[in-house]
């Protein structure tokens, strides 16, 4: 509802011209410190799922950890971490992802996901899609089914999720800044 949405975004610390001039970094730090924030947004997340089956939670390294650990507890599903290259110790799949500037590769165990195991992508935010377009990709490599992928924050402006959705998956958002 309108007043969660209100409260989360309060939680939110916006901090102007990092990590570059004009760019209002958008800071989850201050949410994940306030307890009830932590728990209504982690509530929220989890909501469409209760009563569903997800076999594993997949978080976006770095703050999809923190995030996509709490979901996949209270989903009781495994957690999978997708990591920046060179991280994760087994076999790999890797693939390479544009950033708002440059490129980076992530990876994920080639053993983390089954065939057809239904997943849900978790990370804090989405920006320009990059980095969930990228996890998307290697998720369905994997042969997982992708339930949904959740972040608190979208950057509508910046067009991932319409990315997202373009590749048929359903995007959730708690809160928008444009
Ligand atoms: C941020 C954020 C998302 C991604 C979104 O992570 O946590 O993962 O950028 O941007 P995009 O939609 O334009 O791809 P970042 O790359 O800063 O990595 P970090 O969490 O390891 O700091
Ligand atoms: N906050 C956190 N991560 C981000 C942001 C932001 O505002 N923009 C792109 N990645």
């Amino acid at each position: 509802d309108q007043r969660l949405i209100t409260d989360l975004k309060a939680a939110i610390r916006s901090i102007p011209d990092y990590p570059k001039p004009g760019i209002v970094f958008r800071d989850i730090t201050t949410l994940l410190g306030d307890a009830r924030a932590f728990r209504r947004a982690v509530d929220e997340l989890v909501h469409p799922f209760a009563g569903g089956r997800v076999d594993k939670v997949a978080g976006i390294e770095a703050r999809g950890f923190i995030l996509g650990g709490a979901v996949a507890h209270q989903l009781s599903s495994g957690f999978v971490p997708i990591r920046k290259k060179g991280k994760l110790p087994h076999e790999t799949v890797r693939i390479a992802y544009s950033l708002e500037y440059g490129v980076d590769e992530m990876e994920i165990h080639t053993d983390a996901i089954g065939q057809d195991e239904r997943v849900v992508l978790v990370d804090d935010l989405i920006a320009t899609g990059g980095t969930a377009v990228a996890a998307t990709q290697l998720l369905r490599q994997m042969g997982a089914k992708i339930v949904a992928a959740c972040f608190i924050i979208d950057l509508p402006d910046l067009g991932g999720a319409q990315k997202l959705r373009d590749l048929g998956v359903e995007v959730r958002s708690l809160v928008s800044f444009e």
